[in-house]
Parts: C-alpha cells; structure tokens; sequence
C-alpha cells in the first residue's frame, strides 16, 4: 500500500499553479500518463523540520512536454520546481476486509483513524493507509493447490462481522492461473496468503486486499473473461416505503434520483431508504453536502439499530464524505470510490444500495475543474460531457450473475439539487435522461408537511415493464392495473382541487367533490408515511397490500352524501381512523380491532348501491 518508502523517486516538477489545478514537466523520461496519480512534495515544510507532505493529484491532461494534474488538497505554498512522483498508477481503492462500518474521505482516507492520529482536522499530505494493516482475519481457503483459477474467482473467504468476505483472483489478473500455494490462518491485510502461477509462468503474491481504479467499472475485465454476466433487473428492491413500492418502483440493481429543492426531504428521504430497503450493504457517498450534514450522518448513523434486527445500521454501510470545504476534486473522486466499493460488494454476490448526496455538488466540481482546464463549456457552464459522465456512474449500477451462478446487484439512488427547485437545469436533466425511476420531490409538498414530499404527479418510474412479471408472481396479474387506476384517481381529484381554487367548493358538483375527497384520504393515508412513527416509518410489502385494498375500496365506493359538509366529516373520521391503522403494530390486536372498526364505517357510510362481489 501507499506509504513514503515504496513510493518512487521525483521524476517531474510543478511549472504551474492555478488554485488546485498545477502543470508539471518531466525531469527525467518516465512518461506523463492521463489518469496517473501524482504526488507532490510541497518544499517548505520538511527544510523548517517539519513533515514531509505528499499531495496527491491526477493527471488529468498531457500536452506536449507537460501535463496538468487537479490536486487533491489545498496548493498554498506550493511553488515552481518542487518534486513531483509519478506513480503510473490510476487512482485506485484498496479493495478487502475492513471497509465495512468504515468512513472514509473520497480518496479513501480513513477519518476516524486520521483523526486518532492527527486530531479532528486533517492535515495536509499525510498518508494514512485505508484499511487496517495490523489486524488479523480469519482466511479459510477455497481453492487448493493446482486449482486453475481466473480473476474473479474466490480463493478463499474471511469473516467480515455478520458477512462472509470473499477473497477474489484481482480482477487485473489477465487469463488463467494455477494455485501454487495456498493456507489457512489469520493473516493481516498485506500479509501473502496465496501464490499462483500464470501462463508464462510468472508467480503473483496474492493477499487479503487487492488495488482497483476507480474510474474503471469491475466487471469490464470480468466479462470479458466470462466470469461476469450483467442481467435485466427484474425484481423490485423493496424500500418499505410505500410511495415508492407502489407507485415508484426502483428496480434491484436499478438506478433512481431524487430532485428536490432546498430542505424538501431529499436526505431524510434517502436515509430513509438506506434503512429499511432490502439490502446487504448500502454504500452512503455524502459528497459536498454542508459539514453539519456529514457529522449528523457520521453520528447518528452508527448507533441506529439495523431494521433486520442484526446489529446495527453501520456494521453493514460504508460512509464516504466530503465536506464542501474540501477541495473540490476530492468531490469529484468520491462518487467513483463509493461506486468501487459498492461494485467490489456485489461481485461478493451482495445486494448493495449506493446512495450519492447529492451528485449536483459532485457535478459543480466538475465544472469548476472543466473550467480551470479552460474546456468548451457547455449548458450553464458544465462541462459539454456532463451528460455522459453522468451516465457514467448510474450505469455502473446493475445485477449481474457470478461464474459461481449466484447474484449480485448494485441499486444506486443520487439526489440533485437543482437551485431554486428549477429542474429544467443540466444536471436534472442529464439525470432525467439516464436512470429509470424519478422521485421529484415539491416545495409545496414539503412545505404543507405531506411527507415524503415526492410529488406523485411528476414522478415516474420506468421499471413497471420490467417488473410486471414480479407483480404477478408475487401479488396478482391485476397489481399494475389497480396502481394505475390509483394514479387516475390522484390526477383526477388535482385537477378538481385546482377548480376548487378557482371556484370555491360550490362551483364544483357533489360528485366531483367526493372524487376530490377520495384522492385526498389516498394521498393522507398511503402516500404520506410518518419516518418518526416506529411502526408506520416502514411497511413491508404485504402491508402495503392489505392498506391498499382497503383504499382502494373506499375510492371504489359509490358514496351518496346529503352534502359536501356530510362528505368531508366522513373523509376526515376515515382518515383519522386509517392513520390510527398505520400506526398499529402488525399482528397486533389493535390493528385487526381498528381494521374491522373501520371497514365498519366504510360500509355504514350512504351509498347509492351496493357494489356487487367486493
Ligand atoms: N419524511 C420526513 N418526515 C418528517 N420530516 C421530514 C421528512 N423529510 C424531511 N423532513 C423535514 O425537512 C427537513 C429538511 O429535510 P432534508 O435535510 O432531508 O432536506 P434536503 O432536501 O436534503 O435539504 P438540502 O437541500 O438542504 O440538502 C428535515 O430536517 C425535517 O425536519
Ligand atoms: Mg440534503
């Protein structure tokens, strides 16, 4: 791993600085390599006895005889001529036990062992290694010698808290090769646990931990090799969340974003979902969100208990963050590392969940680095790549199907916050254009505290082809069908509350009325879920179900009210009641007694007639 001794000596120097982005020249003839990582060796401290620091930047473009390179920490005091060490490696991540439960910065800087060394700030140009190298884990082999392996492949695992951690051939390894050696025990991360042999007979140390960069997605080598197979995604991941399950559905191995102004609920939202979807392991990018944000995230995080009952919420997430007062190229990097992490996990055979708060600051960065390189812009400013880059990371999202014929997916959900709301913006619209599930959340919503806010008018999600078979399978072929007729109900009873405003309640007929009254209780009552109520923050699917039959009765229902004060008293006592039903505790005595009570009220209410067979 990255420590000052086994890092090479100088072979360029800085030209040039502008802010975080610095031109350098080689002083000796190693190439300048796109991507490559560099590092800087500022001159001043370590001639006034100091530290040496090592600041780490990459090449993001060669010209000629020089290349500029967006460094990853602040450049104050670096000067003309001083060192530069050219890695020729791209920006990597250390890839092995010990990143679960682990907060790292968006280079994989361990924080909390940072801040045990360094105090709370983190100094500048330190190398600090990501994972762990003292401690020891438990190996128990998988392979055995003269086992003819590919990357990919498992040679053994190792117990990382409640999961079984697999040990992989690196992913780089091109071709076959045959286990030479290999053993049990506990061994440190660094430590050679196994030593194959390649086609040309060269031998390669294999350890607890391999090395991958980030920008490059995982399974592109393994595919090739045919160790990797990506599916369709076609079963939903269950969020809990009934807004979402029902309405919204976001595929397991999908990809969602949720746009929302200013405080509308997009990070509650998605802690939300980080908590209670159907998931192994959740991937948390916080990139450039406000340092209060991030230490709520660090703090309170933790402590939850995990809603599987197991532990708690942190044994199985992985917390990435910057702060908005970290340089922005740190940014920039963080959600290719939370992506890599999520990518190693699921080539495990897990389902892991990466949610990206919020991808507009990590998009910002981008501009502000395109801006520097002095690249044609485009839209607003952003980078003319904008759109691709931003496909880039969402279609690293997927399920795919091991060698081993086991599954694995990558769900990855990103919010946008698009100033002022506005979602006609670059970023909104380039993540409109690429992930399938769309939960736009309103400042109206949020502002009358109908939680979450997600406007269900303007949202969308395209997996309802993909997944009807799921539907059928699992509730009934007529699922899609009845969610639709929901969704009608919705548009149907806006468009009268639109009149209504316009008109007063007297302009609209009685019959409108009570359609206008239905789609209000659906929206009371399902729509909106209380994330502070135990019981109603999280409904299973089977809940879901049971909820939406019975709304889906009453918006059936042919009421005939004396008149519209008649109608609203009604709504009003059914919407009471059915809260008081979310509330109740499944299997509970009290459910099934406020269920009973209120199918009562619903069939004691005037109708014109009896509706047949219901
Ligand atoms: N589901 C919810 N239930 C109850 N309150 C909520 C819910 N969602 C959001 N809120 C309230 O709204 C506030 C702002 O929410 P949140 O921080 O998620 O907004 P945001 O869209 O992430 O804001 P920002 O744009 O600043 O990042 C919360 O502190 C909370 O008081
Ligand atoms: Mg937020």
């Amino acid at each position: 791993m990255t420590s000052p001794s086994n890092l090479p000596e100088p072979t360029a120097e800085i030209v040039a600085v502008q802010d975080d982005l610095v031109t350098i020249a080689p002083t000796g003839d190693t190439p300048l390599v796109k991507n490559e990582v560099i590092y800087i060796i500022p001159h001043g401290p370590e001639r006034e006895g100091g530290r040496r620091e090592y600041l780490k930047a990459e090449v993001l473009r060669v010209r000629g005889p020089a290349a500029e390179a967006q460094v990853f920490e602040s450049t104050s005091g670096v000067r003309i001529g001083d060192k530069v060490i050219q890695t020729g490696e791209m920006l990597s991540v250390a890839l092995g036990p010990g990143l679960l439960s682990g907060v790292f910065d968006g280079l994989q800087n361990p924080l909390a062992e940072i801040a045990a060394q360094h105090g709370f700030f983190l100094p500048r140009g330190v190398l600090v290694n990501p994972l762990d190298t003292v401690r020891k884990w438990a190996f128990t082999p998988k392979a055995k010698a003269g086992d003819i392996l590919k990357a990919g492949d498992v040679i053994g695992t190792v117990p990382e808290g409640r999961f079984e951690h697999r040990i992989m051939v690196p992913f780089a390894m091109p071709g076959e090769v045959t286990v030479d050696r290999i053993r049990e025990g506990s061994f440190s991360i660094e430590e050679v646990v196994a030593t194959v042999r390649d086609g040309r007979g060269q031998t390669h140390d294999l350890g607890l931990i391999q090395r991958w960069p980030v920008r490059r997605p995982i399974p592109e080598p393994l595919v090739s090799l045919g160790q990797v197979e990506r599916l369709y995604p076609s079963e939903p991941l269950i969020t809990t969340i009934r807004l979402i399950d029902t309405f919204f559905p976001i595929a397991r191995g999908g990809m969602g974003c949720i746009p929302g102004p200013f405080g509308a609920g997009k990070t509650v939202l998605q802690s939300l979902i980080s908590r209670f979807s159907a998931v192994d392991i959740v991937i948390v990018v916080a990139c450039g969100e406000r340092a209060g944000e991030v230490v709520e995230t660090i703090t309170e995080f933790p402590s939850q208990p995990d809603p599987s009952g197991q532990g708690t919420l942190m044994d199985r997430t992985v917390i990435i963050c910057n702060t908005s007062s970290m340089p922005v190229a740190a940014r920039e990097a963080s959600i290719y590392t939370g992506i890599t992490l999520g990518e190693y996990y699921r080539q495990m055979g897990y389902d892991v969940l990466l949610i990206a708060d919020s991808t507009s600051r990590w998009a910002q960065a981008m501009r502000e680095t395109s801006g520097r390189l002095e690249e044609i812009p485009g839209e607003e400013a952003f980078p003319a790549y904008l759109d691709s880059a931003v496909k880039g990371i969402y279609e690293r999202a997927g399920v795919i199907r091991l060698a081993d014929g086991s599954l694995g997916s990558l769900t990855m959900i990103g919010t946008v916050s698009p100033a002022g709301g506005n979602f006609e913006e670059p970023v909104t619209q380039a993540t409109l254009g690429t992930v399938k599930a769309f939960l736009g959340l309103s400042y109206d919503r949020a502002y009358k505290r109908f939680y979450p806010a997600v406007d269900p008018l303007l949202s969308w999600s395209r997996y309802h082809p993909q997944l009807a078979e799921w539907y059928r399978d699992h509730i009934d072929a007529g699922w899609a069908g009845r969610v639709e007729e929901m969704v009608g109900l919705l548009r149907r009873g806006d468009e009268i509350a639109r009149m209504m405003q316009v008109t007063g309640e007297e302009g609209v007929s009685i019959d409108d009325f009570v359609t206008q009254q239905k789609a209000l209780f659906l929206d009371m009552v399902y729509l909106q879920q209380d994330a502070f109520d135990d019981v109603d923050a999280s409904a299973p699917l089977k809940r879901q179900q049971e909820t939406f039959d019975i709304v889906m009765l009453v918006a059936k229902r042919d009421f005939e009210f004396g008149d519209k004060t008649a109608a609203r008293d009604f709504f009003t006592r059914l919407t009471g009641m059915f809260k008081n039903l979310n509330y109740a505790a499944e299997g509970s005595q009290e459910r099934s007694d406020l269920r009973t009570q209120l199918l009562a009220a619903i069939d004691a209410a005037p109708q014109r007639y009896q509706a047949a067979a219901e």
